[in-house]
Parts: C-alpha cells; sequence; structure tokens
C-alpha cells in the first residue's frame, strides 16, 4: 500500500460539514478510501451488503481481477503455478511470500509429511458421529477439536507457533478428511503413507483396502493437486473473511479454520460443487428436456439456479475454471466412466453448452465456475459428492491459515466488530404479559 498522498473529500449536503479522507493505491486494483474517522466526524456509518464496494482489510498474499479474469498469488499467475509448480510448494509460496529453494521445499515437504498423522485419542472422536453425518460436520467438529490437543504451540502471537500450527494443518487435513470419508462408509481408516506424495496420500487414505494392494493412479493425483493449487486461496471471500473474524478475537487457530470451513460448506461457496452434481442427478432423474431447467433457471419467479455458474467477483471469466475445464476434459477422455457417471457427465457437457450459447446467461457473464467443473472431476474420479466441499477445505486450508497468520503479525489489526443500519422498533414500553 503507498503512503497517502490523495484524499477525497465529503460534503454532508444537509449540515454543510466536510470531512477529508485518506486515499491509498494499492500496488495492484481499485485506490481504497479509508473511511475510518467518518463516524468521528461526521456521525455517519457507511452501508455495504455483501461487502460489494469494501475492502475489510490490507494483505499482500492474493490478487484479483475479476473485470480482467485475473488469479495471482504472492504476485505469481495462476496459470504458471498451475502449470509448473505443485501444491505443497504453493502452500510455501502462501506462507513465506517467495518461492522455496530446492533444499527449503524438501525440508517443508518433509515436516509438512512428519504430521500427517492424528492423535489417537482423535481418532476416537470420530466415532462419536453418527454413521450417517455429512463429512463437512464431521470436518468441522474434528478441526475445532484439534485445539484440545496441540496446546503445546498456541501462542498465537508467536511466529514460530503459528508456522508449526501451519504445518499441523497443512499435514492433518487430508487424514481427517479421508477419515470422515471412511467412518460415514463403515470402511476401516488408513493411517498415512509417508512414502507417498500429498495427493497420492490422500487417495490412499481414500481408497485402499488392509486386504487389498492399492497404488493411487499418478494422474488422479496430479489432477488433484492442480485442483488444489487452484483452490488454495482466494483473497476474501465469504470463508477466508470468517476464518480472520473469527480469529480478530484472538480465538486459536484451529477454532477459526472450524469457523471458515462452516462458512465454506453453503451451496453459495463451497458447496456449490455437491449441489451440481446433485442438479445433474435432478435433471436426469426427473426425465424432463435440460431446457426445462435453463428455463426456469431464467425465470425470475423462480429460485432455482443453475448450480457452478456465475460468479461474486469474476464477471468476465473465472481463470481457475478456464484451467479446470482443461484438465476436466482430459479426464473424462482419459477415463472410463461407469454408465451412471457417464450420464450425468453427458448432461454436464450439455448444460456446458447451453449455458456459453444462451442469451440470458452470456449477457450476464454467467460462465461454468471452478465447482462447476471440479464437480465433475470429482464425479469422474469416484469421490463420493458429500466429499467434494471436503476437498475444497483440505485445499483452502493453507488459504486461510496464511490469512490468519497475515493478521496476527498486521500491528493494525483490531477485532472485527462491523456496525448496522438499524430498522427495528425502539423505545417501546414493556407491557406485562397479561395485559399483551
Ligand atoms: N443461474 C441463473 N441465474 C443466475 C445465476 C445462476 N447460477 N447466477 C446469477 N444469476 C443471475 C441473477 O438472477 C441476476 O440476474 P438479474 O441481473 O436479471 O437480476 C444476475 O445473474 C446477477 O446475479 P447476482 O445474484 O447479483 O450475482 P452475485 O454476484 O450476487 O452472485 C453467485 C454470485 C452467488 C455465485 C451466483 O452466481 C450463484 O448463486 N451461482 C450459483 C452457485 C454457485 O455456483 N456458487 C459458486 C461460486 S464460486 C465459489 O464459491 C468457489
Amino acid at each position: 500500500m503507498s503512503s497517502e498522498t490523495e484524499t477525497v473529500t465529503i460534503t454532508d449536503n444537509t449540515t454543510g460539514k466536510q470531512v477529508t479522507l485518506p486515499m491509498y493505491t494499492p500496488t495492484a486494483g481499485p485506490k481504497v478510501i479509508d473511511i475510518g474517522k467518518l463516524y468521528k466526524e461526521l456521525g455517519y456509518f457507511t452501508y455495504d451488503p455483501g461487502f460489494m464496494s469494501t475492502a475489510s482489510c490490507s494483505s499482500a498474499i492474493t490478487f484479483l481481477d475479476g473485470g480482467r479474469g485475473v488469479l495471482q498469488y504472492r504476485g505469481y499467475p495462476i496459470e504458471q503455478l498451475a502449470e509448473q509448480s505443485s501444491y505443497l510448494e504453493v502452500c510455501f509460496l502462501l506462507l513465506n511470500n517467495r518461492l522455496p529453494k530446492k533444499e527449503e521445499l524438501d525440508y517443508f515437504i518433509n515436516t509438512v509429511t512428519q504430521h500427517t498423522m492424528l492423535h489417537e485419542a482423535m481418532i476416537r472422536f470420530f466415532s462419536g458421529f453418527r454413521r450417517d453425518a455429512h463429512p463437512m460436520a464431521i470436518m468441522v467438529g474434528c478441526v475445532g477439536a484439534l485445539a484440545a490437543f496441540y496446546h503445546d504451540h498456541m501462542d498465537i502471537h508467536n511466529e514460530e507457533h503459528r508456522m508449526i500450527t501451519a504445518y499441523r494443518l497443512i499435514a492433518k487435513m487430508p487424514t481427517i478428511a479421508a477419515m470422515s470419508y471412511r467412518y460415514a462408509n463403515g470402511k476401516p481408516f488408513v493411517y498415512p503413507r509417508n512414502s507417498l506424495s500429498y495427493t497420492e496420500n490422500f487417495l490412499y487414505m481414500m481408497f485402499s483396502m488392509p486386504s487389498e494392494e492399492y497404488t493411487p493412479d499418478p494422474l488422479l493425483a496430479k489432477a488433484l493437486d492442480l485442483i488444489m493449487i487452484l483452490h488454495a486461496d482466494h483473497e476474501q471471500n465469504a470463508s477466508t473473511s470468517t476464518v480472520r473474524l473469527a480469529g480478530s478475537s484472538d480465538a486459536n487457530p484451529f477454532a477459526a479454520v472450524a469457523s471458515g470451513i462452516a462458512a465454506l460448506w453453503g451451496p453459495a461457496h463451497g458447496g456449490a460443487n455437491e449441489a451440481v452434481v446433485r442438479m445433474l442427478i435432478d435433471i436426469n432423474e426427473s426425465g424432463k428436456p435440460l431446457q426445462t431447467f435453463v428455463d426456469r433457471a431464467k425465470d425470475k419467479n423462480d429460485s432455482f439456479r443453475l448450480m457452478g455458474f456465475g460468479h461474486r467477483v469474476y464477471k468476465n471469466y473465472d481463470p481457475r475454471a478456464r484451467l479446470i475445464r482443461e484438465i476436466c476434459h482430459k479426464l473424462l477422455n482419459d477415463m472410463e466412466a461407469s454408465s451412471e457417471q457417464q450420464k450425468l457427465l453427458d448432461t454436464a457437457m450439455a448444460l456446458e453448452q447451453v449455458a456459453l450459447h444462451d442469451d440470458y446467461f452470456v449477457e450476464r457473464n454467467l460462465y461454468p465456475n471452478v465447482d462447476f467443473y471440479s464437480g465433475i472431476i470429482f464425479l469422474a474420479m469416484g469421490i463420493p459428492m458429500n466429499m467434494f466441499t471436503v476437498i475444497f477445505a483440505m485445499a483452502r486450508t493453507i488459504g486461510w491459515i496464511s490469512q490468519w497468520s497475515e493478521m496476527m503479525s498486521d500491528h493494525e489489526a483490531k477485532i472485527g466488530r462491523p456496525r448496522q443500519l438499524y430498522t427495528g422498533a425502539i423505545d417501546l414500553d414493556y407491557l406485562p404479559i397479561e395485559k399483551r
């Protein structure tokens, strides 16, 4: 952020009072007016539901430009990272603000790998859930519960402790995710195998059986690694803002990340990839033509929306969707899908075509988003539907923890405490119950 050189003056047309506010120039993106003293000087709040024009913090981690379809982590374009980097290298980059040297990356990978196990008592935690629990519900609970196991390094103002927490979270999320799935499916837990890569290990913990040999498919492991890179961080989205808000009260990082997982769960955010496949199933089971659903999505009197289309920030195209679309089409060519999967994949591809050519979607820039394709890829990989958002959470953990850590080292950070435009009743007199 540049030192303040420009200002904006706001005049209150009723009283004639004026306030001059500083305006900052970021390294990229729109200028930002600092309204901090507006209330003190004029007695007004600002009103911005959904944070359409509000920068909630300053950050040097991720830059995105929705108009131009740009996404960069620590200044590196997502396209270059997707092609040349790996998920764990991206984790190092997000946490440390630079790319690692070879020996630093080896050390980082080795340290993450040393933390993949869960405390044995933590494993018993899973059996407290009902068998039909959604794995996201299990994950929210288990990640919050990590705080009960790792008091040893929980001084949130200590940089080294924050880094150890980051290692723990990156390493344990796949183990928690896979165990949530195994528990809900009545399958034995599989402990991590540290000779495997990060994503191979996840596939191994998800799909292997103690009774059989299992070798993770390198094609799937590579595709998953790429998906993880694309989902690693995304600036101040709903779940990241939730992590920051929860963490701003000096809550412990496991609690803050658990709150981020809860926010991610919703179908308007990370839950969209699961919602995409549920929608495809509904379309197929209805026996109605695809156009019926497209028409419903366009009907203002119908709340139905095409899941996996549109984005709050990317109003031109989503650069992640462009990359993931390529992987999706390649994977579908290379893999053998079951006939049931194939029917859903065919519907998805038909929907992609309709939405790319229908005026309603074209005029509103409602392109298929990253969740549309990740849902389809996970479907083709044989990952159960209720695990889709769990994998998103696994990938986004590095973003959450990097943003939380940045906030903790920011001396200007304060507890988040928004104000409101009050529209309720005022000054009522309490009536005893018999007089109401
Ligand atoms: N299907 C049909 N119409 C849509 C859709 C959709 N998926 N998305 C937006 N529209 C329409 C709206 O009705 C509105 O039309 P109007 O201008 O005629 O009133 C216009 O497009 C703009 O939509 P908004 O709701 O104002 O856009 P907003 O930025 O608030 O919402 C959102 C973005 C939440 C992603 C929305 O597009 C949506 O609900 N999409 C489906 C859910 C989804 O895929 N979410 C994943 C987001 S990506 C992520 O979290 C990683």
